[in-house]
Order: structure tokens, then sequence, then C-alpha cells
């Protein structure tokens, strides 16, 4: 949400065209990974994955072929409030592969806001790949500090089956363990 309006407040929303489509394959994408997630949760976040992956080299690239121009210009005001400002409890929610108040970006430059951008591509990628082998997530601020799982932020233990794929799956292989 905060990078959307980051971009609006660049002027990504000028155009009625841009936010007719934008929404429009908001929608087709929310059903789309929903249909998915029914079928296989793993395949959803895999998918997830690859697109947060994608994102990730996409302002990569931006960032190092437009840097020096970039440093010249100023912060949209958006991106300095939910980067630096208030209480960024919710913002520490979105890092769930490091702990709460380890990630606090300065934000001095249209640059810094590109590279945090692009840094949180990385953490949602991390999310995405650590729900794959734990199947749900706890929210980082649940953790007492020394008991942490760096690996990610997943104990939650596994359902018996996830999606309708593994439930057919494991339903043919051993009927009697479907019962509960
Ligand atoms: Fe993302």
């Amino acid at each position: 949400m905060h990078h959307l309006l980051i971009m609006e407040e660049l002027g990504g929303n000028a155009w009625w065209f841009d936010r007719f489509l934008a929404q429009h394959i908001a929608i087709f994408y929310y059903f789309m990974t929903a249909f998915m997630y029914a079928l296989s949760p793993r395949m959803a976040y895999h998918f997830s994955e690859c697109v947060e992956g994608h994102a990730f080299e996409t302002y990569d690239k931006f960032i190092k072929a437009q840097g020096v121009e970039l440093k010249k210009l100023p912060a949209p005001t958006v991106a300095i409030k939910y980067y630096t400002e208030g209480d960024l409890y919710l913002f520490d929610e979105f890092q769930t592969a490091r702990p709460p108040n380890s990630r606090r970006p300065k934000i001095e430059n249209l640059y810094d806001v590109f590279m945090n951008i692009r840094d949180d591509e990385a953490e949602h990628c991390k999310t995405m790949k650590a729900c794959q082998s734990h199947g749900s997530i706890r929210s980082p601020h649940s953790y007492p500090d020394d008991e942490r799982d760096d690996d990610s932020g997943c104990i939650v233990p596994e359902a018996d089956c996830q999606g309708i794929v593994d439930c057919i799956k494991k339903s043919v292989k051993d009927p009697g363990a479907m019962k509960n």
C-alpha cells in the first residue's frame, strides 16, 4: 500500500487509464492467487515469491540506471513518514526474517526511497519463501528476543493437508489418515 502511495505522490496516478489498468489487474491477481492458494498454498506462495523477486530485480536495475538523477530529487512526504516517522510497529510487521527495530532506513532523497522499496521486496521474498516450508507465519513481535528463528518468522506447525491438491494426494495414498 505504501509503495502505491509513494508512486501516486510521484504522479503515477495522473492518467485515468493507469489507474483503471492497475485496479483491474489487482482484482484479477487477487482472485488468481486465491484460487492457486485453494489448490496448493505452497504453489501460491511460490508464485508470489517469483513476483517479489522480479520486483526486486526491476527496482535494482532502475536504481543502477538512474541512481545519479535519483540522488538529486527530493523524497515524497509519504515515504519519509512511512520509513522514518511515528510508530513503526506496522513497518516491523513486514520484516518477518529479522527482529523488530533492526531496520531503520534513512530517507534523504528519491534514491533512498527506491533503495528501500527494493529492500522491502527482498523482505517480501524471504517471507514468501518461509511460508512455503512452514505453512504459516507469526508476527515478528510475538517472539521473545532469545527465541527467534533467524531463518524465518515461521514456527506454526503444518496442517494435516494444505490445499485441494495435497488433500486429494493424501486421501488417495492413505485414506485412514484423512478422517480427522
Ligand atoms: Fe512486494
